[in-house]
């Protein structure tokens, strides 16, 4: 008998459901005694043992939905070793769990927070195997995650539906695009909407810089300007900031997020009238694109091969255009920013994009 359990944690994103049944799928063309354990809601499923037993028949007509089948939560992993509220260990809780539930192997799909725990839970000695998920592609050691290009595809929609009536009205449009400490959709959604100004966490940017462009776009005859902006875009002045320093200043910022505070700024160094769309949470929204759909396929096959072979430890990356084991040691803890220097900038750059720097 091969008993797996499974779990998605922290933010979700779409592909998650095709992913699993990339997993399932790939173990039960193989093996017909196998038994799945879903953990509910990611890791706190496997700290307090809740969890509902599935089949292969489960798995079936997810590939398209988005979402999570299982639900998922935030488990944070500076939290995993304080005791919850009733005094619980939940490192030693999910290690019960485990050996309770006699499990042969963990399958955990998530992010950078997830893949932390889920090294500390290899470290201990339990079999573990994970696959990239999320809408931001910030994970070490892999080329992309699934849910990424779905997040892209739908900011830039936003992007294309503003530039519509940002003409019309001949205003400036800031449309501020999730990625959380990093700007890979929003370099990617800015491109591909043809965005003027593309600000991103790893280029801060300068406001007069910005103001300029406005300024020089109106004197040319282009009285609309988009400005896709990343959730962590940094102005070079708070950039020199220390990290302690800046935290505390975004903790008494008037403003909900940094479009507002840019386009503040912009009304006071412009003539022009600002508006901000924020797509928030829908860019993680709905069904998964097909490129995610195939690349979670992809890793889920390639999970199912490395359990069948009782190969532990690894998440599945994709590498220039493979699949790859890469050790949940050397993942887990870093990040994977845009690198200012990346062609992509360069080649962004050539065709009148501005990143807001000079
Ligand atoms: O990590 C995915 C992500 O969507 C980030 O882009 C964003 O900063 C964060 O999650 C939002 O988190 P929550 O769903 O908890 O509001």
């Amino acid at each position: 008998m091969l008993r797996i359990g499974i779990l998605t944690s922290g933010g979700d994103c779409q592909a998650l459901n095709a992913a699993m049944r990339g997993v399932v799928k790939g173990i039960c063309s193989k093996r017909n005694d196998v038994e799945i354990f879903g953990f509910q809601d990611g890791y706190r499923g496997l700290i307090y043992g809740d969890f509902k037993m599935l089949t292969s028949k489960d798995f079936s007509g997810i590939l398209t939905r988005g979402g999570t089948i299982l639900g998922t939560s935030r488990q944070p992993f500076k939290m995993m070793r304080v005791p919850d509220k009733n005094g619980l260990d939940k490192v030693e809780a999910m290690k019960h769990t485990y050996h309770k539930l006699s499990l042969d192997c963990l399958v955990i799909l998530g992010g950078n927070g997830t893949h932390k725990t889920a090294n500390m839970l290899s470290e201990e000695g339990l079999n573990v195997i994970t696959l990239p998920k999320t809408i931001d592609n910030d994970l070490w050691g892999t080329d992309m995650t699934f849910g990424f290009q779905s997040a892209v595809d739908i900011a830039t929609d936003t992007i294309d539906r503003i530039h519509t009536t940002a003409t019309s009205h001949s205003r400036v449009f800031i449309i501020e695009v999730m990625g959380h400490k990093v700007g890979h959709v929003t370099l990617h959604a800015g491109i591909a909407g043809g965005a003027d100004v593309i600000l991103l966490p790893e280029i801060p940017y300068d406001i007069d810089v910005i103001a300029d462009i406005i300024q020089k776009r109106s004197a040319s005859g282009k009285p609309f300007t988009i400005i896709a902006v990343a959730e962590g875009a940094i102005s070079k002045e708070d950039a020199k900031l220390k990290k302690k320093e800046y935290k505390e200043k975004l903790e008494k910022r008037k403003y909900p997020s940094i479009s507002y505070e840019l386009a503040e700024q912009i009304e006071k160094k412009t003539d022009k009238e600002v508006r901000i769309t924020v797509p928030g949470h829908t860019q993680r929204g709905g069904s998964p694109c097909p490129y995610d759909r195939v690349i979670a396929t992809r890793v889920g096959a390639a999970a199912a091969k490395l359990i069948l072979k009782e190969d532990y430890g690894y998440m599945i990356a994709i590498k220039n255009g493979e699949t790859k084991k890469v050790p949940l040691s050397e993942v887990a803890g870093k990040l994977k920013y845009v690198d200012p220097e990346d062609s992509l900038i360069k080649e962004a750059k050539m065709t009148g994009i501005s990143f807001g720097d000079k």
